[in-house]
């Protein structure tokens, strides 16, 4: 995973909107976020977190055949970051895309990298999350400015005969749902008769009370739908890995399934929403803790615009972050 350095907790949010750190704490769970320099764009978030994964899985950039990128900041309309990734991670021989489902991106990406595995296409698939959406938030509207931060996480897919890795997989989507979240695309207003001049980013807008019932209700249900294909019961699960957006929806799910809070993995508070890198900075940070164990059985949820939402079992293989190196 890759974070940047620039850290904007509650009490700087305090300074330029009506907030407070009580209120975002006890309404959110986020204490500090952090934000993109002017040296951190999504790719070189991206590049960054790859680098890690590949050194950890102990794979060369040129062994990689697919690389997908979920991101809904890519750094440009085109071409595609992950093509401009590709090439600065040193990958030579490989298709690369970007891959949108907002929040839940990286669980999208990881279903979709898991099919070219299992069809035999690609043996190995590197699959990243990176994400700058501060870049997109009006730092004068407290309903989001307080909410979000940026990162990136990545992961290494491999061919395995072991029963491991993505068990099974939901995807969904409610295009009823867009106006409750969304940043506009950037189009000039007039352009007869003469150039027009830069043209300021959007803001994000976002109708937070109805993202967070669609958010309680569709993780329990992706969750229990996925640990059904998977062939599971909730008793098997030993990690929920759910997109970390508010506190409160993260525990009201556990609450629906039945989880203890010890099953459930939480960094929100340090980071905020990190869009599609939220799910991969976790599960970086829980396999670096040992909370990930070869062999665990682990719940991904991710939600988001759209409205969409994804989740994946995972049975945790035996090579990553504490057991490779
Ligand atoms: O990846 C998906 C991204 N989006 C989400 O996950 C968003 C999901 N939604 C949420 O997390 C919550 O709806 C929010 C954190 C955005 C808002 O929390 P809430 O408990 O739903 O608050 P609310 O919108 O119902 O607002 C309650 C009050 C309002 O004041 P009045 O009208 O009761 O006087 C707001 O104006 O809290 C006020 N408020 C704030 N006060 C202090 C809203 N934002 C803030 C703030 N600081 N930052």
């Amino acid at each position: 995973m890759y974070i940047p350095e620039r850290v904007l907790t509650n009490h700087d949010l305090e300074q330029f909107v009506e907030t407070s750190d009580e209120w975002i704490v006890s309404r959110t769970g986020i204490r500090e976020r952090r934000l993109a320099t002017s040296a951190d764009t999504t790719v070189s978030m991206a590049a960054s977190a790859s680098r890690q994964a590949l050194r950890v899985a102990g794979v060369d950039p040129t062994d990689v055949e697919l690389l997908i990128l979920a991101t809904d900041t890519p750094d440009k309309l085109m071409p595609s970051s992950a093509s401009v990734l590709q090439h600065e991670l040193g990958i030579t021989r490989a298709g690369a895309f970007d891959l949108d489902a907002a929040c839940a991106g990286f669980v999208y990406a990881l279903s979709v990298g898991t099919q070219f595995v299992r069809a035999g296409v690609y043996r190995t698939v590197l699959v990243v999350g990176a994400d700058a959406l501060t870049r997109y938030i009006d730092f004068t509207d407290r309903g989001t400015c307080i909410l979000f931060g940026d990162g990136a996480g990545a992961v290494v897919l491999q061919a395995s005969d072991a029963h491991e890795g993505v068990l099974s997989t939901v995807l969904g989507s409610d295009g009823r749902g867009a106006p409750h979240l969304y940043v506009d695309g950037i189009r000039p207003a007039e352009v007869p008769n003469g150039a027009v001049d830069s043209v300021p980013l959007p803001h994000m807008k976002m109708n937070g009370a109805e993202v967070f019932k669609f958010a309680v209700k569709v993780m329990g249900e992706a969750a229990v739908e996925a640990i059904d294909r998977a062939g599971l019961t909730l008793a098997d699960i030993d990690l929920f890995i759910p997109h970390q957006a508010n506190l409160r929806i993260i525990d009201a799910s556990a609450r629906r399934l039945e989880l203890p809070r010890e099953k459930v993995f939480v960094n929100l508070d340090r980071y905020g929403n990190t869009s599609a890198a939220s799910i991969p900075m976790c599960i970086a940070e829980a396999a670096e803790c040992g909370r990930l164990q070869p062999g665990m059985n682990v719940v991904l949820v991710g939600f988001g615009a759209g409205l969409s939402w994804a989740a994946n079992v995972v049975r945790w293989g035996a090579t990553g972050i504490g057991q490779g190196e």
